[in-house]
Order: C-alpha cells, then structure tokens, then sequence
C-alpha cells in the first residue's frame, strides 16, 4: 500500500483528479466508482476543469456511483445521486448510459445491488476506485463490523454515520440504511484510493493505517489491496509523525 501525503486539500484534489483524467487517457472506456461527500467535492470540480481546458475524451468511461442513502428521493441536495451529477456527470457531461448510480427509493433494493454488481461485472470490473473515509472508518457505507467479502448490499448505518450524515442535508433527515458496494468491490479494483482531508480525520487516518487490519475499521482493508493508496493532505497526516 502506497502512502501519498500531499501539503493541503487543494493539493490532495489536484493530484487525485489528474489521476482520474490520466486513468481515461490512458483507457478510454475506463470504469470508474467515485464516492461522494466533502472530500472529493474538490477532486470532481477540478476534474471538469482540467477536462474541459484539455478537452479530454470522456464519452466512452463508465461511472458507478459508490453508495446511497436509502429512501432519500434523488433530488434531495444531500443524496448522492445529487452530489455525483451535479459536481461530476453534468460538468463532464456524461450520458445516462454512462452513469450507474444505485436507486435510493427502489421497491426491490436486493434486486438494485444484483444489477449494480452485474453491470460491473460486465463492464469488466473496476479500474480506479476513489473512496472517502468515515469518522467511524466506514468505507462507502460499510460501517464498521461489515464483512470485507460482501459485494453490493444494504447496511443498517452506525450511529455515528447517521449523526455526521446530517451535514450533507439543508434539513434534518431520518436516516437508517445505506445501500453501498462492498468491500470486495475495493479489492478487486485495479486501483484504489482512500482519500481523506482535514484535522478531524487525523485520529481515523491513524487508525487505518497502524491497528491491526480487522472489521472494527473496515477503512484497514486498504492495505490488503495490492494497488491501494492512501491520499491525504498534512492535516489528515498530523498524526502519524507523532
Ligand atoms: C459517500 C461515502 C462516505 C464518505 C465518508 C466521508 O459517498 O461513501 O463513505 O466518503 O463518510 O465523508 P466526507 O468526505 O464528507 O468526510
């Protein structure tokens, strides 16, 4: 597992987003799952930029989204189908062909996880996985105690991801239950980073890389991966040095 600590979120957002435009360049038709939320806020804006100034060729990727709120109607400015078209589709200016987000208001949610993973499957898997972290080392919304083999499923969210979550809604919102691809996803990726910026992920980025790999973090997983990174910024690395 590879370690990369950039000066500051601008920094981290540039490097990652060059490596999103570079994963296109250099395979057209690549498959790419991004996570919403804060931290790649900055990463999705500077990637329409960069591609719109270097006019690069996105028509033939793929993107699937990493997760959803359940029950939260798409056009709510806090779901994640919101975040990934308005600050990524759109500026890139995808197809919906191009574009697999799971269904948050589905009827049939274990029928919604069999077609995301069967689109992937059929895709021919996941080249570059761009992924947040939880103040609880959730990873997408796999909370902590979750298996690492589990494809896409439905997850009872922690506590602590049902409080955070909040932040991302203009009014408060009951939330319960997340559907999310699974771990087993981030491990069969080509590529995959874990991302993560700020102060307040210093205390979680500690843990994910020096407790012992194990559920209780699910975050620790990415050090099983083969071609995994770490992306962080100094604040997010503050306490590493210590
Ligand atoms: C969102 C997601 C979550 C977030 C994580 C960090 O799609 O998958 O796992 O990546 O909760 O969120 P932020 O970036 O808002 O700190």
């Amino acid at each position: 597992m590879q370690l990369n600590i950039y000066k500051n979120y601008q920094e981290l957002s540039e490097q990652v987003a060059r490596q999103i435009l570079q994963q296109v360049i250099d395979k057209p038709e690549a498959v790419i799952c991004m996570a919403s939320g804060d931290t790649p806020k900055l990463t999705c804006q500077l990637l329409a930029a960069m591609a719109a100034k270097e006019g690069t060729d996105f028509s033939r990727a793929t993107f699937i989204g990493l997760d959803e709120w359940l029950g939260i109607p798409p056009d709510n400015t806090g779901s994640c189908h919101y975040f990934l078209h308005h600050y990524l589709f759109e500026p890139l200016r995808l197809a919906t062909g191009q574009v697999f987000v799971f269904d948050a208001l589905t009827a049939n949610p274990a029928k919604a996880c069999a077609d995301m993973d069967a689109v992937i499957a059929e895709k021919g898997g996941i080249d570059l996985m761009i992924v947040g972290i939880g103040m609880n080392g959730h990873i997408g919304f796999n909370e902590p105690g979750v298996s690492f083999n589990l494809h896409a499923h439905v997850i009872d969210l922690d506590e602590t991801t049902i409080t955070v979550g909040q932040k991302y809604f203009a009014e408060p919102v009951p939330l319960s239950q997340g559907i999310t691809l699974g771990l087993q996803h981030l491990l069969d990726a080509r590529k995959a980073i874990v991302i993560a910026n700020g102060a307040k992920k210093a205390g979680i980025i500690y843990k994910t890389i020096h407790n012992k790999i194990g559920n209780d973090i699910p975050a620790t997983v990415i050090r099983l991966h083969n071609n995994g990174e770490i992306a962080i910024d100094e604040e997010a690395a503050s306490m590493l040095t210590r």
